[in-house]
């Protein structure tokens, strides 16, 4: 149990009360997914989140992919795709377009459409992630370092 100001967002509470600083505070005013986690599976942009609505419900950050990936150390394998393809500079967007891609991985996998989905497609089929579709779904992502086409480069190696 954690106590916080009723006004506390959960990007705070995460970082500053809990001490889990890998989602980074980019805007602070939902713009730039630097603060994506995922709240009961779904993303979410935690800095526009209040802490106090979230009570009882389940929480993963980019510390919480690599613990459920093994207790050895072992990677998630979109963590282990954008070491191998490079896929950051900096790495201060990357908490969030990890988290970002897990929560994309399963609304296509549950064929939830984008806009550039192809309208033909049965609604309850998954998406096929081409790179057009990883490019929309991951566009609330921004990176300023442009590692953009090697950040598709590893999703698409997580779902080839
Ligand atoms: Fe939350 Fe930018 S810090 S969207
Ligand atoms: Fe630097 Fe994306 S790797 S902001």
């Amino acid at each position: 149990m954690v106590e916080v100001d009723h006004r506390t967002t959960l990007l705070d509470l995460l970082r500053e009360n809990l001490g889990l600083t890998g989602s980074k505070k980019g805007c602070d005013h939902g713009q730039c997914g630097a603060c994506t986690v995922l709240l009961e599976g779904r993303r979410v942009n935690s800095c526009l989140m209040l802490a106090v609505a979230q009570e009882g419900y389940e929480i993963v950050t980019v510390e919480g992919l690599a613990a459920a990936a093994g207790p050895d150390g072992d990677l998630h394998p979109l963590q282990r795709a954008f070491l191998d393809r490079d896929a950051f500079q900096c790495g201060y967007c990357t908490p969030g377009q990890l988290c970002s891609a897990v929560g994309m991985l399963e609304e296509a996998k549950a064929g939830q459409p984008s806009v550039v989905t192809d309208m033909e497609q049965p609604t309850d089929a998954p998406v096929q992630l081409t790179p057009a579709e990883i490019r929309e779904r991951l566009s609330g992502n921004l990176c300023r370092c442009g590692a953009y086409s090697n950040i598709v480069n590893a999703v698409q190696d997580v779902i080839a």
